[in-house]
């Protein structure tokens, strides 16, 4: 496969569309029904629902044709998809938040979703903003307002590849925030971890995982001292075993230092081959938050 560096942030075929995409949605479409019927108890808190990477609320891309090509993405499927915003401001039982941030970095896309949701009369009586740019700055912004403890947010990160910067994350420190994180394991990170660990992207590992190179070879590279035909000493470096489900683990791990709780078993999505393309992990500070997420994603 030739290096493409874009591939760090933007997927293969495998990485758009397709059932996966749907299970990820109804799992966090059924935990945002339960998180709101649960903090219509605590009026104190004003909600904040804030998608970090709102997309078009299509699946259609610019590269229409190529995609369509690789993705497979039926017609139907294009004219059915309902993305997060659409299914958030649809809410059984006429649950809202108070206040809706839908970010993209992409402003057509964005423009795309404002039209769609107003056309579907979504939007009417809703306090919701659209803000394009970098979801880092914008996750940023939102725990400043977060430290106030006037608010209750409930956060989705459902990037393509790995935008996401731990520095951002860690941002979330003590705040009453939920968040679903998309994490590329399978489509992207794995791939970023060579077979010999020369670590080609070592940097964007780094960022995304907020560890030192050091730190990353520890946990995905075991090293062995073999004895050469001549009975000299060699050093051999191999990749763990599992590295799929180790780069989940380590992710969750890494979130369980910012939120008391975390999905241990984060949901795992598949391509149509069966291989493992991403995990979407849950974390929270509330104990029964967590218990109604693993409840979700166990029989999926
Ligand atoms: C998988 S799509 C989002 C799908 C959407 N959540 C849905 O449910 O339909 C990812 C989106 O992230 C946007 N994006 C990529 N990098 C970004 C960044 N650094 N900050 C904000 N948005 C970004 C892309 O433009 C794309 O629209």
């Amino acid at each position: 496969m030739t290096w493409n560096k874009n591939i760090v942030n933007e997927p293969s075929s495998e990485g758009w569309g397709g059932p996966w995409t749907e299970k990820k949605l109804n799992a966090f479409s059924k935990y945002v029904w339960s998180y709101l019927t649960i903090l219509k108890k605590y009026p104190q808190w004003k909600t904040i629902y804030f998608d970090g990477f709102a997309g078009s609320g299509s699946k259609e891309s610019d590269e229409k044709t190529d995609l369509y090509q690789q993705l497979k993405i039926s017609e139907d499927e294009e004219r059915t998809y309902k993305g997060a915003a659409e299914r958030i401001l649809n809410l059984k039982d006429g649950l809202s938040f108070d206040y809706y941030y839908f970010i993209d970095k992409n402003q057509s896309s964005l423009s795309k979703l404002k039209e769609k949701l107003e056309g579907l009369n979504l939007t009417e009586g809703k306090s919701i903003s659209y803000r394009p740019g970098d979801a880092n700055k914008w996750i940023k912004e939102m725990a400043r307002a977060l430290h106030t403890d006037k608010f209750a947010a409930l956060v989705l990160l459902d990037p393509f590849g790995m935008q996401i910067d731990w520095s951002s994350i860690e941002e979330l420190r003590n705040t009453r925030s939920d968040v679903w994180i998309l994490i590329p394991t399978g489509v992207i990170v794995n791939r970023l971890l060579d077979r010999k660990g020369e670590l080609k992207n070592i940097q964007k590992l780094e960022s995304f995982f907020g560890l030192p190179e050091s730190k990353i070879k520890e946990h995905f590279y075991r090293k062995e001292i073999k004895q050469t035909l001549f009975g000299d000493e060699e050093e051999s470096i191999s990749k763990v075993y599992k590295p799929i489900e180790k780069i989940a683990a380590l992710y969750s791990q890494r979130l369980n230092e910012i939120w008391k709780y975390v999905t241990e078993e984060p949901l795992k999505l598949k391509n149509s081959t069966g291989a493992t393309i991403f995990h979407f992990v849950f974390a929270s500070n509330n104990p029964s938050a967590v218990r109604i997420a693993k409840d979700i994603i166990k029989p999926i």
